[in-house]
């Protein structure tokens, strides 16, 4: 350690009173499934445990649902626990922002009589999302005819892209001389790559804007991210652990869509895993505490990419229906089938879960049986591990089957009055992924968490 820096540490301890050994840690809570497994409603649910939620990962790309006194709200780019108001929300740097889509957020929450100025802080190194990334999204899906991914096209890939390749525009950039120069040069290169592609540039539309007319009310909308407190958020977070704050951070997408583990090339762009909480939020690995993996009762996926346990039947469209399963971003159906207990497994060997939280079982209420996918038939093989060819090999997933409990969750108070063919159901889940379950779900409510004592 340099002299400046030990004598700043020594700083930071004699102004907190506390040395390393008393630091908090930062619990993380994220998917471990193909995404939407309910990450915004149990982060609703457990703020009140902490000071702080931290996203740090992902951008717009990312819908999450929040219910409570009969209103829904769905939240993109902002934490899942701007709700409680005397809570500090923070907006990590491994995140990227969408300006105009964090401007609608931000008017959505001031009607519902939220005003997020004063408690979401946004981090300086956060990277923007310009129009142009939307359009290279577009273009590069087009280009892609029917291998494409099933993006968003909200810029995910193409902003991870500049990230990477060191020629992104950051949120503290917005507070340069020369942002806008050097936003027309980035722009510049996006309209080039857009034209090696073949994309006809003039019939491009976000919410039926041309590209201009969205870039004049993208500009605008930086004004809207100026007045939020713009922070080094690797500091805050770590001087909050060093106070001894209860820090929560909120993943977005899930394991199965993470750029290196997820089914390549059909994943998101960023690290999904607890490993991006370290680069997300500028947190050091030993600062992780508990890992609370999120996953549904049974499967679903938006976009393409391999699913094995995927249900093309009358049960699939029943999940469906009954799961109201339609994506929150992009409104498309999910597709949807059994559990998959491999890439379950697979999830919590990746992310170290502690706490497994499982959702959405009231959906299949009425089944008289569930099945469970326990291991993988390739060829004449069963295995329980992800292959690396797994968008190539046909995979015959093994099941066991439950039976249904064939009644309604609602009014269940606790754990322990689940109908016991459930609980069998979630011990099987227990065993088969070596993860005890902390809590379970059993309607998008606010209030319909079960703790398991
Ligand atoms: P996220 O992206 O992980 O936050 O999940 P989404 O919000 O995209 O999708 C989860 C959907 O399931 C939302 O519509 C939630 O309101 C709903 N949901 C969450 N938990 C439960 C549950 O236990 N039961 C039912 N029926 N719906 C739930
Ligand atoms: P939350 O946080 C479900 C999927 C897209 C597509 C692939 C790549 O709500 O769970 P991208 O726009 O990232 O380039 O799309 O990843 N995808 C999600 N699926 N939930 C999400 O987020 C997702 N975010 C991206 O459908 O297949
Ligand atoms: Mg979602």
């Amino acid at each position: 350690m340099t002299k400046r820096n030990c004598a700043r540490r020594q700083h930071t301890e004699w102004a907190t009173g506390k040395d390393d050994k008393d630091m908090t840690k930062v619990d993380v809570l994220l998917g471990l499934q193909w995404g939407d497994e309910g990450k915004g409603k149990i982060v609703d649910v457990l703020t009140p445990q902490y000071d702080v939620i931290a996203r740090f990962q992902g951008g717009p790309n990312a819908g999450h649902t929040l219910e409570f006194g009969g209103i829904k709200h769905v939240l993109h780019i902002i934490p899942s626990g701007i709700f409680h108001t005397d809570k500090i929300n923070v907006i990590g740097n491994g995140v990227i922002i969408e300006p105009n889509i964090f401007r609608h957020e931000v008017e959505a929450l001031s009607t519902k009589g939220v005003d997020a100025t004063q408690n979401l802080y946004v981090s300086k190194k956060a990277h923007l999302i310009l129009p142009t990334h939307r359009l290279l999204d577009a273009a590069n899906e087009q280009a892609k005819g029917n291998a494409k991914i099933g993006s968003t096209l909200k810029g995910i890939g193409p902003t991870y892209t500049d990230k990477i390749a060191r020629c992104g525009l950051r949120v503290g950039d917005t507070l340069e001389f020369d942002f806008r120069e050097r936003y027309e040069l980035l722009k510049a290169q996006h309209l080039r790559t857009a034209q090696t592609l073949m994309y006809d540039v003039a019939s491009f539309r976000i919410d039926g804007m041309t590209l201009d007319e969205y870039e004049e009310q993208w500009l605008d909308s930086l004004s809207t991210l100026k007045r939020f407190r713009l922070i080094s958020s690797e500091y805050f977070i770590n001087n909050c652990l060093r106070e001894g704050k209860r820090v929560l951070a909120e993943g977005a997408q899930a394991a199965m869509l993470d750029i290196d583990f997820g089914s390549y090339p059909f994943v998101t762009s960023s690290s999904t895993v607890t490993a991006g909480v370290c680069s997300g939020l500028g947190i050091a690995p030993s600062a992780v505490g508990r890992v609370m993996g999120i996953a549904k009762a049974y499967c679903t996926r938006v976009g393409a990419g391999p699913f094995p346990t995927e249900l093309f039947d009358q049960t699939g469209s029943l999940l469906c229906e009954l799961g109201h399963e339609y994506g929150s971003t992009t409104g498309r159906p999910r597709r949807c089938g059994w559990i998959d207990i491999p890439a379950l497994r697979y999830a919590c060997m990746l992310d170290g879960v502690t706490d497994l939280i499982v959702t959405k079982p009231d959906v299949m209420n009425d089944f008289e049986h569930i099945k469970m996918c326990t291991v993988y038939k390739i060829g004449d093989k069963l295995t329980d591990e992800i292959p690396f060819e797994y968008n190539a090999v046909e995979i015959t997933p093994q099941y066991k089957e439950f039976p249904g409990w064939r009644q309604s969750l609602e009014g269940v108070a606790t754990y322990n009055e689940l109908p016991q063919n459930l609980r069998d159901y979630l011990a099987a889940i227990e065993r088969e992924t070596g993860v005890k379950i902390m809590a379970v779900s059993v309607s998008p409510d606010r209030k319909d968490v079960l703790f398991k004592e």
